[in-house]
């Protein structure tokens, strides 16, 4: 396990996860990696550490360049498990390692792990001068803990990001110029859809406090670093921060006869017709961390489920849960499905949409099946809704 020269004396010392496929309910299909970075100079510095479990694999890219013991800060970006979880084991074999972190991160690391140890807490606009560089601080709290900061090295134009610009996705390359640009970007959408969608306003804020910043690399703490498409992901950052989205419409389902997907059909159908482009998802076939990799830029979000006990299906429930919790903004709705004799589930979702800040244009729902014309009809008055409400 060797470490990886990102520029002179500053080396990523990090884990790579390659087993990883579930980041409590988030999908992680490519894994992920929890990115350590060591800084060679007069103090030598640990800008953030690993997952527990990968704690050795640290230890030993670090001990490829130094004697850990030799550590003179531990930067703790974020008290997150998957960034925190060695610092125990760093401050056995360093003992008198300062550790550097925000106010909030003191009070977490010390909720987490219990242990006094030398903590150095700092403010936005905090400099700390290492030898022949320095290091300033950025709080940014709520993106997406109340702990967070990043840490901006000027002299080499680095900024140490944490989870902000990061990506599940495990790999052997670290730059963005070694691995497939279009895949490094659609794992950062799923990041910023599954993670950082709920503090859109703080991200906002927190890209004008660093838009003075000459940024050269982005050393975030999971998956590629950005070094030759560092504009592009910062203009992404603002696209999906400002909530923008496009003539796109989600029809999100499930059905246990057919009758709910067929409306689910006549639905995409009207939003076709009206020059939208579409996806039809099914919650018994796509997994709700993906689709919420498509919400990101949908304006029009369609849910669909039959009765069942007078409620929704249970996958609806939990999608809608995921949904709310991650609170798009900016989005329309239509509500449908088919039902017996009791069409309760309507009601429990729009409920559910409202609540969650969505504005629901219309509600659809239709006895048990539906026959051809009440599909024609249906999507006559989706089309109807849909010139309402653009
Ligand atoms: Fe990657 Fe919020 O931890």
């Amino acid at each position: 396990m060797k470490a990886v020269q990102i520029k002179k004396d500053i080396y990523w010392v990090g884990g790579i996860d390659w087993t990883l496929r579930n980041f409590h309910g988030y999908l992680t299909q490519r894994g992920s990696t929890y990115n350590a970075y060591l800084i060679i100079d007069e103090k030598v510095t640990l800008v953030d550490t690993v997952k527990a479990r990968l704690t050795n694999e640290m230890i030993e890219r670090i001990s490829s360049i130094i004697d850990p013991s030799r550590i003179d800060y531990i930067i703790s970006n974020h008290v997150e498990m998957d960034h925190s979880g060695a610092i125990p084991a760093i401050l056995e074999i360093a003992p008198n390692a300062t550790l550097i972190t925000s106010p909030k991160g003191e009070s977490g690391l010390r909720e987490h792990y219990g242990k006094e140890w030398d903590f150095r807490p700092v403010e936005s606009g905090t400099h700390l001068n290492i030898g022949k560089r320095n290091l300033h601080f950025v709080l940014t709290p709520m993106v997406h803990w109340p702990d967070n900061m990043v840490v901006y090295l000027p002299e080499e134009k680095i900024l140490f990001s944490n989870d902000a610009f990061g990506q599940h996705l495990a790999s052997s390359e670290r730059f963005d110029d070694e691995y497939p640009l279009d895949i490094i970007m659609q794992e950062a959408r799923k990041y910023y859809a599954n993670i950082v969608l709920p503090y859109s306003k703080q991200v906002q804020k927190i890209l004008v406090s660093l838009q003075d910043l000459q940024i050269e690399m982005i050393a975030n703490s999971h998956g590629i670093i950005w070094k030759e498409h560092v504009p592009e992901i910062m203009e992404a950052y603002r696209t999906w921060a400002g909530n923008e989205t496009s003539q796109r419409a989600l029809v999100i389902y499930d059905t246990m006869w057919h009758s709910t997907e067929m409306m689910a059909h006549s639905i995409q159908d009207a939003f076709e017709s009206q020059g939208f482009k579409t996806s039809l998802l099914s919650l018994q076939h796509n997994h709700i961390s993906d689709i919420m990799t498509e919400v990101i830029d949908a304006s029009w979000i369609c849910v669909g489920s039959p009765t069942l006990n007078g409620r929704m299906l249970p996958t609806m429930a939990s999608f809608l849960t995921y949904l709310t919790g991650l609170s798009p903004r900016n989005r329309k709705s239509i509500v449908f499905g088919s039902y017996g004799w009791g069409p309760k589930q309507i009601q429990e979702m729009a409920k559910m949409l409202e609540d969650g800040g969505f504005e629901v244009a219309g509600t659809e729902k239709i006895k048990y099946v539906p026959f051809p014309e009440d599909l024609q009809s249906l999507e006559s008055r989706v089309v109807d809704l849909i010139r309402a409400h653009s």
